[in-house]
């Protein structure tokens, strides 16, 4: 079966009672299951870190794994900073497409600029928790 990797980082494990107004009211558990519900054929596995090493060494393990389609990362607040995140990235084999569930170019002028869009196969912003469901469909297509 194949695999996709879905990688949220900090503060991302408070979705559904964080800033609701623009992350919504959805858990990520909810989601994930309602996700999973319409990808029968496709494991959908989930790792989320408020950690930035966490994330790096998960990017390690899974990045060379022939099973899995890709990586869907949010990285939050790490996008805006990390250069050990887009170095992890540039480092794996398997490709990664950045996700957000918000408009991040609609926002605060910091959150514009992202360390890890270059290393990326794509970006998807701005569709609520559907963000992760594209990106799973760019993964697969
Ligand atoms: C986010 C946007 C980031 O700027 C922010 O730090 C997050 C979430 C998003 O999904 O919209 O934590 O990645």
């Amino acid at each position: 079966m194949d695999k996709i990797l879905i990688i949220n980082g900090p503060n991302l494990n408070l979705l559904g009672v964080r800033e609701p107004g623009i992350y919504g009211t959805v858990s990520m558990d909810d989601y994930l299951n309602a996700l999973r519900l319409d990808y029968p054929g496709l494991s959908i596995e989930y790792f989320q870190s408020n950690h930035e090493g966490e994330i790096i060494d998960r990017l390690h393990d899974v990045g060379f794994d022939p099973f899995l389609r890709g990586i869907v990362l949010n990285a939050g607040a790490y996008t805006h900073t990390s250069l050990a995140i887009a170095d992890a990235i540039s480092a794996i084999e398997r490709p990664v497409v950045e996700v957000h569930i918000s408009n991040v170019h609609s926002r605060e002028e910091i959150r514009h600029r992202s360390l890890i869009s270059g290393v990326c196969r794509g970006v998807i912003a701005g569709f609520g928790l559907d963000s992760y469901r594209l990106g799973i469909e760019a993964l697969l297509s």
